[in-house]
């Protein structure tokens, strides 16, 4: 090996030795600098021939390439472990278990509501929304429950410190029936005048309130009216249509409808609705789920319409209730506390 590969050698050596860009620059001063081994050669060739010159002077130049091509593997070597190290530094384990966020979903009342919602749709009820927040006549009077009767304290609510137009104080309304009046007095108004108006046929569910409370009652609660009127409406559409309904939400032909006599003061006659399940851990046990009965004349002249040409049926059932018995649920409070651990098994 002559001298000049000797020198390229130590200049591998030495660029290996260098762990940074800094003592790579270091290093490369010694060989290729001003003052560094190759500018020292080039210098001594002051003294040679011409001849001499051309084959120095190539095998010079030949070594100084070899040690730009060192330092060049260097350098890359060197770029490469700092990517490598970069990444490794900054890498992603998207392997690792994440946290879970679960989506949200309809609170088990609101399912219920869309189920009964959806099966009067298809037997041709309208579905309507009214006020949550009442006055003394749409609540009571209207519904043949004047100030001051006893009836009244069937349906005890709140009241607002706000008086409406007959200087009553207004109420949270105790159940949906305001909204039979509400709905059959647009209904009459759109079909004054006419021949023929097409019956009345409707459900309004929504949020009711009472002076109640245990774990079958709640200030709060759900129901949810219906109303069908027309000039040939009876009871039997009312149990044929009620059966219908129930066999559809819970599913099963495999149970019965009881109606046991009642009274309302805007129902005459008046029934409690109760069902039972033929199977099941509720079975051979009635349970109540809806009041209902004949509207009331009275209610009718309310209406705007004529009781002797109108008559039909209208009931109010818990919906509260009704999602209790479908889902199992024996305290009607967990409803309303907003316990996700419950909440989320309907889901
Ligand atoms: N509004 C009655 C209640 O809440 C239920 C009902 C509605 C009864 C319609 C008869 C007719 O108790």
């Amino acid at each position: 090996m002559d001298e000049l590969d000797t020198l390229v050698e130590s200049s591998r050596n030495a660029f290996a030795q260098a762990q940074t860009p800094a003592e790579l620059e270091n290093a490369k001063a010694q060989f290729l600098g001003k003052s560094g081994q190759i500018t020292a050669l080039m210098k001594g060739m002051a003294a040679l021939t011409v001849e001499e010159k051309k084959t120095r002077g190539a095998a010079i130049n030949a070594a100084k390439q070899a040690i730009e091509a060192c330092l060049a593997e260097r350098r890359q070597a060197l770029a490469d472990a700092a990517l490598a190290r970069q990444l490794q530094a900054e890498a992603l384990d998207v392997t690792l278990p994440y946290h879970l966020r679960s989506t949200g979903g309809l609170h088990p009342v609101m399912r219920a509501q869309e189920r009964i919602e959806a099966i009067f749709s298809s037997m041709g009820f309208d579905v309507a929304d009214g006020p949550e927040i009442e006055t003394d006549w749409y609540s009571f009077t209207a519904l043949n429950n004047p100030p001051n009767h006893p009836a009244r304290s069937m349906q005890d609510t709140f009241y607002v410190d706000l008086k409406d137009a007959d200087g009553l104080p207004l109420n949270l309304r105790p159940h949906t029936s305001p909204m039979q009046v509400r709905y059959a007095r647009a209904h009459a108004r759109k079909y004054a005048g006419q021949a023929h108006m097409p019956d009345i046929r409707v459900i309004a569910p929504g949020r009711t309130y009472r002076v109640d409370s245990d774990a079958t009652h709640s200030p709060m609660f759900h129901q949810f009216e219906g109303l069908w009127i027309g000039e040939n409406v009876s009871f039997k559409d009312l149990k044929v249509m009620y059966l219908d309904f129930a066999q559809a939400f819970f599913e099963s032909r495999a149970l019965q409808l009881r109606f046991r006599p009642s009274y309302f003061p805007f129902t005459e006659p008046s029934a409690e609705i109760d069902i039972m399940f033929e199977h099941g851990p509720l079975a051979g046990r009635w349970l109540e789920v809806s009041g209902s009965g004949q509207v009331h004349p009275q209610v009718v002249r309310n209406m705007g319409l004529d009781p002797e040409r109108y008559i039909g049926f209208a009931f109010g059932s818990g919906i509260d209730r009704l999602a209790m018995l479908r889902y199992g649920v024996n305290d009607l409070r967990l409803f309303f506390e907003g316990d996700l651990r419950f909440l989320s098994q309907f889901q």
